[in-house]
């Protein structure tokens, strides 16, 4: 086990390791940060138009208490207390071998999920400089086409290395001077530009129609698969299952309340999901776009809508600036995971660390950039389990992946490791309110999940 000890290369990162760690309120933003991701921006807004509006909003609550909030403060509490990366921080814990290897599962999730997490960050670069540069501005112009022959393109491989190159770069400076610098500037801009982008959107003429569909309650919406969406959102918006607020974990100071800053982090991530709902509905509803999801709502339909409106390559450049930055702090969180590992492991400096697994996602991520279905790219028409390489990645880190790493970070705290209710400083109810919901309800849940997500379980609403 050496090379896992607190003397491994990477323990100067860490307080009481020889390193500072995070200071209170930058881990706060960092974690913020991380959750803040294109789920919030683009996901979490359509989902809930679909599925009820304020109605599913309730349910989302729901799901981010019972099931979030207890794996969050989980993860953190592992992370702090197993002093190490997301796999040697579970053998820490509890000295048992085969806790290293469940571990080490998140640590290949983390580096699958940056691969294609790193080229859709890079479209939104791509529109970004587009979009500030006028050259969105034409009515005229065929959104759908100019996407998806950008998509095609190569393109996409230039700006995934320039995602890559900033994280890697972020990340080479380590936690205080490079990842909590990075999110302590980059989260309050954010906000800032989030709330002058919601009163551009609010006071468009027809506005109200946008936020109408984004918050009217309608109960009779919700169903089964209502409550699997909210739940797998909720885990997948807090980066939950793939050792991200494991390893941010590790570089909380000890007198930090890991309690409250789980209260903190969902409450953010709760917050900027529904300012982001409060400026894309309206602006899509404003001029009469369609509200489609995922990648046609931010790529196509708000491009076309940000195309009519006064100034609007300005606006649209700050959306895309806004997408760019959420995209950007969550994959500084997501390579930080094999980085720490990397590092600790085979003693590696962090800069050498983070120059090759940045260069090694970043090669990773060329079959996906190149296969994104509907596009002409080279590997389109290639399908694995019926799947574009794109999509195989994003399906199986989000929808098998995740909900392992999550059901073996809910068994190893209610389970296996005795200590954690000391580590986060949890006693009486609150503490037994935790274990009863870390054995029981939330191993459940994920099982359903995972159920759901890979089709055994099929309640045929749709
Ligand atoms: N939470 C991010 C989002 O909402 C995505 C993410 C997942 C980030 C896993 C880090 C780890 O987009």
């Amino acid at each position: 086990m050496k090379g896992m000890d607190n003397k491994s290369v990477g323990a100067g990162d860490r307080p009481g390791q020889g390193g500072t760690g995070f200071s209170k309120k930058g881990f706060i933003l960092a974690a913020i940060g991380s959750s803040v991701g294109l789920g919030n921006m683009w996901k979490f807004p359509y989902i809930t138009g679909e599925n009820g509006g304020a109605a599913f909003f309730l349910l989302f609550i729901i799901c981010l208490v019972v099931v979030g909030l207890p794996i969050l403060l989980a993860e953190m509490t592992i992370g702090r207390g197993g002093r190490s990366n997301a796999s040697a921080s579970l053998f820490n814990l509890t000295n048992k071998k085969h806790w290293k290897w469940f571990g080490l599962i998140s640590i290949v999730t983390a580096f699958l999920i940056m691969s294609y997490y790193g080229v859709v960050a890079g479209w939104t670069m791509h529109y970004m400089i587009q979009s500030f540069s006028g050259a969105l501005s034409d009515v005229n112009m065929d959104y759908a086409a100019a996407f998806l022959g950008f998509a095609g393109g190569y393109m996409p491989l230039f700006w995934s290395a320039v995602v890559m190159a900033i994280t890697g770069f972020v990340i080479a400076k380590g936690v205080s001077s490079g990842i909590e610098k990075f999110n302590k500037i980059l989260i309050p801009g954010f906000l800032i530009l989030l709330l002058i982008l919601m009163v551009r959107a609010l006071t468009l003429p027809g506005a109200m129609e946008g936020a109408e569909f984004f918050l009217k309650p309608d109960f009779s919406k919700l169903n089964e698969e209502s409550v699997l969406i909210a739940l797998g959102h909720s885990f997948f918006s807090l980066s939950l299952g793939m050792g991200c607020m494991l390893t941010y974990g590790s570089y909380v100071q000890k007198d930090q309340s890991l309690g409250k800053a789980s209260l903190a982090i969902a409450g953010g991530d709760l917050l900027y999901a529904f300012v982001a709902g409060l400026v894309i509905f309206p602006t899509v509803f404003a001029y009469g776009m369609e509200p489609s999801s995922g990648v046609g709502l931010a790529f196509i339909a708000l491009p076309a809508a940000f195309a009519q409106m006064p100034l609007g390559f300005l606006f649209g450049g700050l959306f895309f600036l806004l997408l760019a930055i959420a995209a950007l702090t969550s994959a500084v969180s997501i390579l930080e995971v094999p980085v720490a590992y990397a590092m600790e492991q085979w003693k590696w400096s962090r800069k050498k660390t983070a120059i090759i697994l940045a260069s090694f996602a970043f090669l990773l991520g060329v079959p996906s950039a190149l296969s994104v279905e509907g596009t002409s790219g080279p590997l389109s028409n290639l399908l694995i389990f019926g799947k574009t390489i794109f999509d195989l990645f994003d399906f199986s880190t989000s929808y098998i992946l995740m909900p392992i790493g999550g059901l073996i970070i809910t068994l190893f705290t209610g389970y296996a490791w005795k200590r954690a209710g000391e580590e986060a400083g949890l006693t009486g109810g609150i503490y037994r309110t935790w274990m009863f919901l870390l054995r029981y309800v939330c191993p459940l849940l994920i099982i359903l999940i995972f159920l759901y997500s890979v089709g055994v379980l099929d309640f045929g609403t749709d």
